[in-house]
């Protein structure tokens, strides 16, 4: 898919499943395959982003089944059962397999190396580089902190490390690390990022505590195996609620979608703009929170966003600014300079394809202001080779007379193969 036309068109309307959690189906291959003995992975996330993480664990002899794609077996080989990979390892373009497998990787009796595409390696690493040479893990990175990243894996002692940036990646290599030590490790984070690692760890037998912004970890001998199945992803489902409210006359309901309260941010967001969000059907799957979403078409009013806030929508942020540019009034982004080192800049990038569509837009350092119009003029834009960029332009065009293009949309399959074709299925 390289491009994405889209244009004005009539109400969408309709009900749909959105694909698996993408950050869910990163742990539990990892976990999965850390795990003493068999585990089944239902409902796995078939994007090329957990394909890496998948991949990575091929590498290193992890036995995975997935003839049947619904459901994946993996046969775990304990947290000492890996074996040296017989080459680099690439990433891709995704940071989370990165980052945690550094976490991985540093305990391990081997050497490895991480790479990634044009865009991971553009991605910092000193976040995790830090906390983790701390532990006393040997992580080189000939390019000041960012990959490729030799890791030469050996003992590691427990710490206690104040992050300070909220990212649940920095959290999950340091506890991922800990599961490796004698002791008791802890992280702390200044606001509560997403605990997918903290709720399945403790799934798998792990002794994990949480206290609020400080979760403290056992190094241990082994993990237990599980069945899982993964709910939907509510970063992906945004797009589709954001279309919802945006484009007079629709009506949608997702189904079985993750509404994880360190996630759900973006509803929120969107109910505090004016957006007819309700959710039913609450119910949990496999330790995760999940409910059906209806969302239907609504008058949206600017709002100032910040603090906790953008942490619970930390992905996001695309999206969002596609609805303020909807909205009626100003919208502001602040304290959000970690959209800066995403797939792409993303306060960048939205700032610059906003603009092309005539969309007023003001960038901070750390955020930025979007004045609503609801005259966007049709466009040519580019994905910045970011997913989500790609996607929110997409959606942005539906409410434009004309057509537009979003170019260089490659980057949809990390996490969403298949977008265009499920929102065809709503008209
Ligand atoms: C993720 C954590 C977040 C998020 C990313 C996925 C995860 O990153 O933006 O898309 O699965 O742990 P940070 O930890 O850098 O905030």
């Amino acid at each position: 898919m390289n491009q994405i036309n889209t244009g004005h068109r009539g109400p969408l309307r309709g009900e749909i499943t959105p694909p698996a959690d993408k950050s869910i189906s990163h742990r539990a291959v990892m976990f999965a395959s850390l795990g003493d003995g068999e585990s089944t992975i239902r409902n796995f996330l078939y994007a090329e982003d957990p394909l890496k993480t998948l991949g990575a664990f091929r590498k290193m002899g992890i036995e995975i089944d997935d003839s049947d794609k619904n459901r994946i077996i993996v046969k775990g080989r304990g947290l000492h059962g890996l074996s040296a990979p017989a080459d680099i390892i690439d990433c891709g373009n995704s940071g989370t397999t990165m980052r945690l497998m550094c976490g991985v990787l540093a305990g391990q009796s081997f050497s490895s190396v991480l790479t990634g595409d044009a865009f991971l390696l553009k991605r910092p690493m000193a976040r995790i580089i830090k906390p983790l040479s701390e532990m006393g893990a040997n992580i080189l990175s000939e390019k000041g902190g960012f990959p490729p990243l030799t890791i030469k894996g050996g003992a590691l002692r427990p710490v206690t490390y104040n992050s300070l940036i909220a990212s649940a990646q920095v959290k999950s290599a340091i506890l991922l690390a800990g599961l490796y030590c004698k002791g008791r490790t802890t992280v702390t984070e200044p606001g509560k990022s997403r605990d997918h690692t903290e709720r399945m760890l403790k799934a798998c037998g792990a002794n994990i505590t949480v206290n609020d912004l400080e979760v403290s970890i056992e190094g241990t001998e082994g993990l237990k195996p599980f069945d899982i199945t993964i709910p939907g992803d509510l970063s992906s489902a945004a797009f589709f609620i954001v279309a919802a409210l945006i484009v007079p006359g629709s009506e949608v309901m997702l189904k079985n979608v993750g509404i994880n309260p360190t996630r759900k941010g973006i509803i929120e967001i969107l109910q505090r703009m004016g957006g007819e969000i309700s959710l039913s059907n609450e119910h949990e799957v496999s330790g995760e929170p999940v409910a059906d979403i209806h969302a239907r078409h609504s008058e949206l009013s600017a709002t100032d966003i910040t603090g906790d806030l953008v942490l619970k929508a930390i992905d996001e942020f695309p999206v969002v600014c596609v609805a303020s540019a909807i909205a009626r009034g100003i919208t502001r982004i602040t304290g959000a300079a970690e959209l800066r080192v995403k797939e792409s800049d993303r306060i960048s990038s939205m700032s610059t394809e906003l603009k092309k569509m005539g969309v007023h837009v003001e960038e901070f350092k750390d955020g930025l202001a979007i004045k609503g119009s609801g005259h966007m003029k049709p466009a040519t834009v580019q994905s910045h080779g970011d997913h989500r960029v790609a996607m929110a332009m997409a959606i942005a065009g539906l409410t434009i007379k004309g057509k537009t293009t979003v170019e260089n949309t490659e980057c949809v399959n990390t996490s969403f193969p298949g977008f265009t074709d499920l929102l065809d299925t709503l008209y």
